[in-house]
């Protein structure tokens, strides 16, 4: 018999500021099925979730709903939990990125890499907007895409064209909060050094994650890794950065933080020691996550984790986007389904069967 395993399993944290949809759920019922099949076998399994609650938009869609974060984030979280309950995914802990257990855990990693010497100040130069008092982010300025002059595109890349660009290069840009022409202003970031982990990601990624990712994650490792912004200016809704006042951590930062301390939350519950059990010879760690944040898993994530002398994953699972009828799930063209809108319509178990049979690696999957 094979001996008992201690496994983690996580899906990516949902944004408190949207709802659960079709596509979302290829990666939530992926990881139930895996984790429902690794109990079956006898293995401790633990399916690790919670609510990614940080960040720009979460705070510029409370304050247009006139609450505060903390309502919008805690209104989220009861909808997204419902819908998951109706789906038939069983969480074994799911939490919030907004609480104590992950603020602690991101300042005790953050100062490793600041002790290590892996964090660097330097001064940038950013979008502002002069009426909001606030710095903009790529998404939250507007203009004109400089590639194919489609109008009211977003600041990093064109939905008309795809064209990737900066705010930077685009025309008339206007902040997408009050319409206003952004300034140029300068202010201190910190900095990751993700390059002085070259080497440890060399080796790392090609043995974690599928052929198909690694050679992709190969042709960033084959030049020089950008440093990571980790930090942003208030007013953010965030965790401060210890010894740095008025600096928040960039989300990126806290929210895969949020798969240790949704697990230490476990552990608080269940009696185990949670160092001890993260790092366990015996634990094993695997994120199901999408095609468009890989590089923060498999990149970012290992390295901080390495850094603050924790156990890497054992395994990133890539999976593909949900397409309907071949194409983009879009608001605009009707096709963009939440969980919601198919539980008013339709037996969850058919779309948990569906799902179960199409889902091939990192392929799309086609809702038709
Ligand atoms: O892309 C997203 O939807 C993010 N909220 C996923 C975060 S996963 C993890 F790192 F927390
Ligand atoms: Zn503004």
């Amino acid at each position: 018999m094979e001996t008992s395993r201690s496994i983690i399993a996580t899906s990516a944290l949902p944004y408190a500021n949207g709802v659960i949809h079709l596509g979302h759920l290829v990666e939530y019922l992926q990881t139930d099925y895996w984790v429902r099949f690794q109990k079956m076998r006898g293995h401790e399994c633990l399916y690790i979730c919670a609510d990614d609650t940080h960040g720009t938009p979460i705070m510029i869609r409370a304050r247009k709903e006139g609450i505060t974060p903390e309502q919008l984030i805690a209104r989220s979280q009861e909808e997204h939990l419902k819908d998951f309950k109706e789906f038939q995914i069983q969480f074994d802990e799911y939490s919030s990125t907004n609480s104590e257990q992950n603020k602690a855990l991101s300042e005790k990693i953050f100062l490793k890499m600041e002790g290590e010497g892996n964090i660097e100040p330097r001064t940038i130069e950013q979008n502002y907007c002069e009426h909001d008092k606030m710095f903009l982010p790529d998404r939250f300025v507007i203009g004109t895409c400089p590639n194919c002059g489609a109008e009211d595109q977003y600041g990093d890349s064109c939905d008309n064209c795809s064209a990737t660009y900066s705010p930077t290069d685009m025309k008339s840009s206007r902040c997408a909060v009050c319409g206003n022409p952004p300034i140029k202003k300068g202010s201190e970031h910190l900095f990751f050094k993700l390059e002085n982990f070259r080497s440890f990601l060399s080796e790392w990624v090609p043995k974690h994650t599928q052929s198909e990712v690694s050679n992709k994650l190969q042709e960033w490792l084959d030049q020089e890794l950008r440093d990571w912004d980790i930090s942003r200016d208030a007013p953010y809704f965030g965790f401060e950065i210890p010894g740095h006042p008025g600096k928040y951590f960039y989300v990126w930062v806290d929210a895969p933080v949020g798969y240790m301390s949704t697990t230490q939350k476990w552990c608080a519950r269940n009696d185990r020691d949670f160092d001890s059990f993260w790092n366990g010879d015996n634990t094993e760690i695997y994120h199901f996550i999408g095609k468009d944040i890989v590089y923060f898993h498999a990149l970012f994530w290992p390295a901080m984790l390495k850094n603050a002398g924790y156990k890497t994953p054992s395994q990133i699972f890539v999976h593909g986007f949900l397409t309907v009828n071949g194409e983009k799930m879009s608001k605009s063209k009707g096709t963009f389904i939440s969980a919601r809108t198919y539980l008013d319509h339709l037996d969850p178990t058919y779309l948990r069967y569906y799902y179960a049979c199409k889902i091939r690696g990192i392929e799309d999957l086609d809702l038709n």
